[in-house]
């Protein structure tokens, strides 16, 4: 499927308006579609004890598993201004999860593999190999 990165983006830019960003200011929306083509957006969500904040990747994450959307193959993330923001290392790991290393992320210069974005994950993987031996 060939994503259509002009519609992902300006999905991302119409949930950050909903953002509750009053403590940084900063409006951030994402958008992604899986294989075929179902869309899910989230935007951040900000808390008076900081530590708390959502960020709109995790809303974007939870609505993929509330909307029983597939792996997503290509995301937006953008800040309130429609330019795109590129994902912080914990939302990158959960994108990850979300769509593996393929998924493409939107980006000034075009879409990034995140495997790109995150190289030598911990993964699933890890969990399996290692835990048994460790406990
Ligand atoms: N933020 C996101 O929503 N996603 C990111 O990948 C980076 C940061 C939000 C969290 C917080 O509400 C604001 O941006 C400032 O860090």
């Amino acid at each position: 499927m060939k994503s259509d990165w002009a519609a992902l983006r300006a999905a991302a830019t119409a949930v950050a308006a909903r953002a509750h960003a009053p403590y940084s200011g900063l409006a951030v929306g994402a958008a992604g579609v899986d294989g075929d083509g179902t869309m899910v957006t989230g935007c951040n969500v900000e808390n008076a004890s900081y530590g708390l904040t959502l960020c709109a990747e995790c809303g974007l994450v939870s609505a993929q598993r509330a909307a029983g959307a597939g792996p997503l193959v290509a995301v937006s993330v953008v800040a309130g201004d429609g330019a795109p923001l590129m994902p912080c290392g914990r939302c990158r790991q959960l994108l990850l999860e979300a769509g593996g290393p393929g998924l493409l992320l939107d980006a000034d210069a075009g879409p990034q593999r995140l495997g790109d974005l995150l190289p030598g994950a911990f993964t699933a993987g890890d969990l399996k190999s290692r835990s048994a031996r460790d406990a």
